[in-house]
C-alpha cells in the first residue's frame, strides 16, 4: 500500500513538473508562433491594381539592412528608379538600403532592377517580379515597366504596421513570380486647378500618390470661368487678370511657364504624362475678362467667382479669337512633351451649335499643326474628327458612339462613377451631388466595356478620374475625395476584368488604410470597408 502511494506521488509530482516546464517555457522563451508573429511579413495579396498573375513558390526571402538595390549602370533612368525604391522602403520600414550599379553577377540577398530588351513584353509598362530565396529580381523591357513593378514591391510592405527599425532585423517576403501588364494604355487622374488654385508642391504630392497606383496620366484643367492658371507670354493679362481670383473670391494664382515645366519634369520622372487642358469655346470667362477683344461686343465681363457653368463663350466670328488660340496652343505645346492637348469643348451652351462645330474643326487643325493630338470632352464628336482625336466620355453615350463611328478612341470618365468631386453620401461635407452619390463600391463596380452597348476594348483608350474643385480648397480635401475611391479606378484601368471582385478588393483596400494612416493621409472611412 505504502509503495503504491509513493508511486502515485512520483507520477503526480512528475506531471506537475512537466506542466510547469511546459508553461514556463512558453513565457520565458518565445515559441515558433511568437517568433513569426514578431517577424514582419510582406504580403503578396494586397496589391492594387491586382496583377495579371501571381504564383507563390513556397519559400521566403529575407530582406534586411544589408540588402542592396542593384541597378543596370548603363541606364540613368534605372538609377533614379533604384533611388525611388530606396526612399520608399526607407519611409515604410526605416531601413536604409544601399544602392549600387550591378556588375555581371546578381549577388545573393539583393534586389536587382533589370532592363532586358529581349523580353518580349505586351506593353512598355509590363514587368515581372521574381522573388526567390536568394534574391529579388524585377525585370522589364523598358524603365517604365520597372517603375510600375517597383510599386508592386512597395505595396507588399503596406500592411506592415510599425516603423520596423526598433523591432526587427529582417522582413520576410514570400517567394513568388508576378507577371503583369496593363489592360489600358491610359489611366488618368484630372485635377481642376481653375476653380481653386493648387501649388506646384500640391501637384507634386498628388503625382506621388497616383504613381503608387500605376496611374500614367495627369490631366490638368488649367483654365475655366473662374481662373486662367498658365502663363502665356504673348497674352500676359490672361494670368495677371484672369488668374487673379478663384471660386469664393480672394486671390487665385497661376503657374509660370517654369512652374509648369517643373510639374512636367517631376511627373515624367515618375512616368506620368501631363495633359494640359485649355477649355474652349465655353468655360472662358477668365480669358474674356482679361482681353476685351475676345468678346463679340468688345466689353469684358467681370471676373467670376461663383460655380455656375455654360454662360461664357469666345467670340467665334472674330479672327482674333483664332490668333489667340494659335498663340496659346503653340506656347502650351512647346512646354508639353506629351502627345495630347485637351481642348475641353464641354457645356458650350452660350455658343451657337453650328458655329461650335466649325470652331472645333479649326481648333483641331491648330492642334495638329503643332504636332499634337486633340482630346476633348464628348461634345466634340459633333464635329468632324480626325482618327487621332480622342473623346472623353462623361455623360452621354450618343456622343461617344458618334465619335467612335468616326474612328476616334474614347477615355471613360462616367460622371456617376468616377467624378471624384461627387459626395460619398448625403452627409459628406465636401463635394457636389449632381451626378449622384458615389460610394466606394459604386466607383469600383463598373467596367468600361459594359457602359455602352456594342463597343469593343480596342476602341477604349482607357479611364480617367476627374476631380473638379468648386468645393475643394486644399490638399487635405483632395485626399479626402480621392481616397479610398481612386485605387479602384486604377484597378479598372490596369487589371483584367476577370480578376476583379468587390468582396476580395475591399479586403485589399482595407490594408492600404494602414499605410494611409501611417503617412497621415486624410481618407474617407467608408463603412463599405472593414478598416482595422
Ligand atoms: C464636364 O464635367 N463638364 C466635362
Amino acid at each position: 500500500m505504502k509503495k503504491q502511494h509513493t508511486n502515485e506521488a512520483v507520477i503526480f509530482f512528475t506531471l506537475i513538473f512537466i506542466l510547469f516546464q511546459f508553461t514556463s517555457c512558453k513565457t520565458l522563451s518565445p515559441t515558433k508562433e511568437k517568433i513569426s508573429e514578431m517577424t514582419p511579413t510582406a504580403s503578396f495579396d494586397n496589391i492594387i491594381p491586382i496583377p495579371v498573375s501571381v504564383s507563390l513558390t513556397g519559400g521566403t526571402f529575407n530582406l534586411n539592412r544589408e540588402t542592396k538595390i542593384l541597378f543596370a549602370s548603363l541606364n540613368p533612368e534605372t538609377e533614379f528608379i533604384a533611388k525611388y525604391l530606396q526612399e520608399q522602403i526607407n519611409s515604410i520600414t526605416g531601413y536604409e538600403l544601399a544602392i549600387l550599379p550591378f556588375e555581371e553577377k546578381l549577388t545573393k540577398g539583393n534586389i536587382s532592377l533589370i532592363i532586358n530588351k529581349e523580353l518580349n513584353e505586351l506593353s512598355k509598362e509590363s514587368y515581372s517580379l521574381i522573388i526567390s530565396e536568394n534574391l529579388i529580381e524585377l525585370k522589364a523591357n523598358q524603365p517604365e515597366g520597372l517603375f510600375r513593378g517597383v510599386q508592386t514591391l512597395i505595396q507588399m510592405l503596406f500592411p506592415l504596421k510599425n516603423n520596423l527599425n526598433l523591432t526587427s532585423n529582417h522582413i520576410e517576403f514570400p517567394t513568388l513570380e508576378i507577371k503583369d501588364n496593363p489592360r489600358y494604355e491610359w489611366r488618368g487622374v484630372m485635377l481642376d486647378i481653375a476653380r481653386h488654385f493648387f501649388s506646384v508642391n500640391d501637384v507634386k504630392k498628388l503625382i506621388d500618390l497616383i504613381a503608387l497606383y500605376k496611374f500614367n496620366r495627369l490631366h490638368l484643367h488649367l483654365t475655366d470661368d473662374q481662373g486662367w492658371r498658365i502663363e502665356i507670354k504673348s497674352w500676359p493679362e490672361l494670368t495677371e487678370i484672369g488668374g487673379s481670383t478663384q471660386v469664393g473670391g480672394g486671390y487665385g494664382g497661376y503657374y509660370t511657364q517654369e512652374d509648369y515645366s517643373e510639374i512636367v519634369r517631376y511627373a515624367m520622372e515618375r512616368y506620368i504624362t501631363i495633359v494640359p487642358e485649355i477649355d474652349m469655346p465655353g468655360h472662358t470667362n477668365a480669358a474674356l475678362a482679361s482681353y476685351p477683344e475676345l468678346n463679340c461686343d468688345d466689353i469684358p465681363p467681370e471676373l467670376y467667382t461663383g460655380i455656375k457653368v455654360g454662360f461664357s463663350s469666345l467670340c467665334l466670328d472674330k479672327e482674333i479669337t483664332y490668333d489667340f488660340i494659335k498663340d496659346v496652343i503653340k506656347e502650351v505645346s512647346d512646354l508639353t512633351p506629351g502627345a495630347y492637348i485637351h481642348i475641353g469643348g464641354d457645356e458650350a451652351y452660350a455658343t451657337d451649335s453650328l458655329k461650335y462645330i466649325n470652331f472645333i474643326e479649326r481648333v483641331q487643325q491648330i492642334i495638329e499643326s503643332n504636332n499634337k493630338k486633340m482630346i476633348g470632352w464628348e461634345e466634340i464628336s459633333q464635329a468632324k474628327l480626325g482618327s487621332n482625336s480622342v473623346i472623353q466620355f462623361w455623360r452621354k453615350s450618343d456622343y461617344v458612339l458618334k465619335g467612335l463611328q468616326q474612328g476616334s478612341k474614347v477615355i471613360f470618365s462616367p460622371s456617376s462613377k468616377v467624378y471624384m468631386d461627387m459626395k460619398y453620401n448625403p452627409n459628406t461635407e465636401l463635394g457636389l451631388n449632381w451626378a449622384g452619390y458615389i460610394e466606394v463600391s459604386d466607383s469600383y463596380n463598373w467596367d468600361p466595356l459594359t457602359q455602352i452597348n456594342g463597343i469593343s476594348d480596342k476602341q477604349i483608350l482607357g479611364v480617367e478620374a476627374p476631380l473638379w474643385t468648386e468645393t475643394i480648397l486644399n490638399f487635405s480635401d483632395i485626399e479626402f475625395m480621392l481616397f479610398p475611391r481612386l485605387p479602384g479606378i486604377a484597378e479598372i484601368g490596369w487589371s483584367p476584368s476577370f480578376k476583379r471582385n468587390w468582396d476580395e478588393y475591399k479586403r485589399r483596400l482595407a490594408n492600404h488604410g494602414n499605410y494611409w494612416k501611417k503617412i497621415g493621409l486624410n481618407y474617407y472611412k467608408s463603412t463599405d470597408i472593414n478598416w482595422d
